[in-house]
Order: C-alpha cells, then structure tokens, then sequence
C-alpha cells in the first residue's frame, strides 16, 4: 500500500534507496522527527515493509515509488514527483551499488548502468530537489559518494570514478545555491556493513573477509555525523565520517601524500 504526500503543509523528505542500508536509516530519522516520506528503489516489497512500521510506530505517511533508477523513464517519473513535493525538506540520493571487475574484463552493461545510477540520477534528481528547496530558500541535499571517491584502486575504476564525480559535483551544487538557503552534502563513509557487500555485483568480492575489523564502521554512526554536520553552521559539503577516515580522503587527494594513493592501489597508481 502506498499513500500519497505533500498535499498539506506537513514536512516531506525523499530518499532514494530506501529499501535497505543508509537509506532505510535515514527514512527512520526523517519519521522519527515527523517528516512524511517519499521512498524509491527497485524492491516494493522491502518499501512496502519500511512502509507499514514507520506510518505505525511515528504517524507518518509515506509514499512509495518503484523505480529502476538505471533506466531513464523510470527516473523522469521519480524526478517529476519529487520536483512536485513543494515542502521538501531533505533529498537522500542513497541509492548505489558496487562492482568487482578489473577492465577490460568488465560487463559493459553494468559499469554503464553505474554510471546512470551514481551520476545520471543524482544529477537529475538534485536538480529536481532543488526546484522546490530554492523555491522556499531552505532544504538539505545529500548525496551518498563515498571515501573511495578519494581514492584509485582496482576492480573499482567506475565505481572510484563515480563516487569522485558526486563529490565534485556536490561541491559546486553548493556554490551555485549559495545564498538560496540551501545545504549541500556529499557524505563519503569507508567500509560499513549494510547489504553492499552481499548484492549481486559484489558477491565473491570477498570484502567481507579481507577488510581488518577495525575498517568497519557503523551505518546508524555515518547517518548520525552526516545530519549533525549538515546543520553547522561551516558550509562544508564533504562529510567522511570518523577519523580514520578523514586521514584516509586527506591523504587519497593530498598532493604531498602521493605515496598514500600507490600504497592505496596497491603500488598500481601513482
Ligand atoms: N556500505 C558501504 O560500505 C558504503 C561505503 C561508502 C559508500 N556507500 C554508498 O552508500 C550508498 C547506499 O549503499 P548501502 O551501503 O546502504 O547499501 P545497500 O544496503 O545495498 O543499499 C543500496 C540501495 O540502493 C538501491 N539501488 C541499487 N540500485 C538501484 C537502482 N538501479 N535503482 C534504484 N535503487 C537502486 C537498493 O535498492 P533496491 O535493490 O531495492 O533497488 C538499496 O536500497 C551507495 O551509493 C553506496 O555506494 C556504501
């Protein structure tokens, strides 16, 4: 069941990749401060889920769109709909996946549809938030990158590549919106355990085993540091979440630490 939202003053907050992960967290926060909600993914029966226990535990509504965001009808139907949600308060672009191939050896297909889903949505989908927000002169977009934006390593050149391109792009959204009160983020987490590492195009990455314990930080913590940074008043886009972390993107773009990026593509990069 799906109802629909935005027809009262009420907040509204949209999120793509809603159905698991940091998506489904920050659906929770948004409902636990009384937001209705807009959830996109390919998984109804996962919205649908999320769907019913936050409508009963927070009195929320909820509306829920399937949508394959690789595919560019299915997008422009979700861009219409949030671009109509006139009291949108937060746009989450969340939704994203991993690869495992070194190129050439790659599924052409699938790197293609990386492209669209990391950079092709959340481009079209931050301007379609950003309508309304600017329209109102107050919203926060947050765009999932990641820490391995900063950085080169291989099997991951689209995925490196995509998540570097979020970052840039975020940046330069907040200074086009600069002075329409609107806050940009770019939130780049390290290795968290969601469902990333067990879907489709990452299984036999064998991540889960060979990444040392202390790599792996907690989701509920990347959502709570992403929302208590985007409401300081330093206008800093790029959010990475724990220390470790902040050494890794300080060293992966500083350009006196290059040893730190050969060292990070195991002596492949300089
Ligand atoms: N976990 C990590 O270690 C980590 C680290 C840094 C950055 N990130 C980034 O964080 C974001 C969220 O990942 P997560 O860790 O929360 O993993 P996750 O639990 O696998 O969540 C990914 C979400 O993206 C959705 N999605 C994937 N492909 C889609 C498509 N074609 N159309 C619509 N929705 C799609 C999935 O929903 P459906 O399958 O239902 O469509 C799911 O809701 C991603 O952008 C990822 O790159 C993750």
């Amino acid at each position: 069941m799906t109802e629909q939202i935005g027809e009262n003053d009420r907040p509204v907050s949209a999120i793509s990749g809603a159905s698991s992960g940091f998506g489904a967290i920050y659906a929770r926060r948004f409902a636990e401060k009384g937001h209705d909600l807009f959830l996109v993914a390919r998984r109804q029966d996962r919205l649908d889920e999320l769907a019913a226990s936050l409508r009963e535990k927070y009195n929320v509504r909820v509306e829920t769109m399937r949508a394959d965001l690789s595919k560019p009808d299915e997008l422009l139907a979700v861009e219409k709909r949030v671009e109509s949600l006139k009291n949108l308060e937060y746009m989450v672009n969340s939704a994203g996946f991993g690869g495992n191939r070194q190129f050439p050896d790659v599924d052409l297909d699938l790197e293609t549809r990386m492209i669209q889903v990391h950079c092709i949505a959340t481009m079209r989908l931050s301007r379609a938030a950003l309508l309304p927000m600017t329209a109102r002169r107050r919203g926060r977009l947050i765009n999932i990158a990641s820490a391995a934006g900063y950085l080169a390593g291989w099997g991951a050149a689209d995925y490196t590549g995509t998540k570097a391109y979020i970052l840039t792009f975020s940046r330069s959204l907040q200074a086009d919106v600069r002075g329409k009160g609107v806050r940009v983020q770019a939130l780049a987490p390290g290795f968290v355990k969601t469902e990333f590492h067990d879907s489709e195009t990452m299984k036999n990455s064998g991540v889960k085993e060979k990444i040392w314990r202390p790599l792996w930080c907690s989701a509920e913590k990347v959502v709570s540091d992403s929302l208590r940074q985007i409401e300081r008043p330093i206008r800093t886009v790029a959010c990475v979440p724990t220390l470790l972390y902040k050494l890794v993107a300080w060293g992966g773009s500083a350009w006196c630490l290059a040893p730190f990026r050969v060292l990070f593509s195991g002596g492949r990069v300089r």
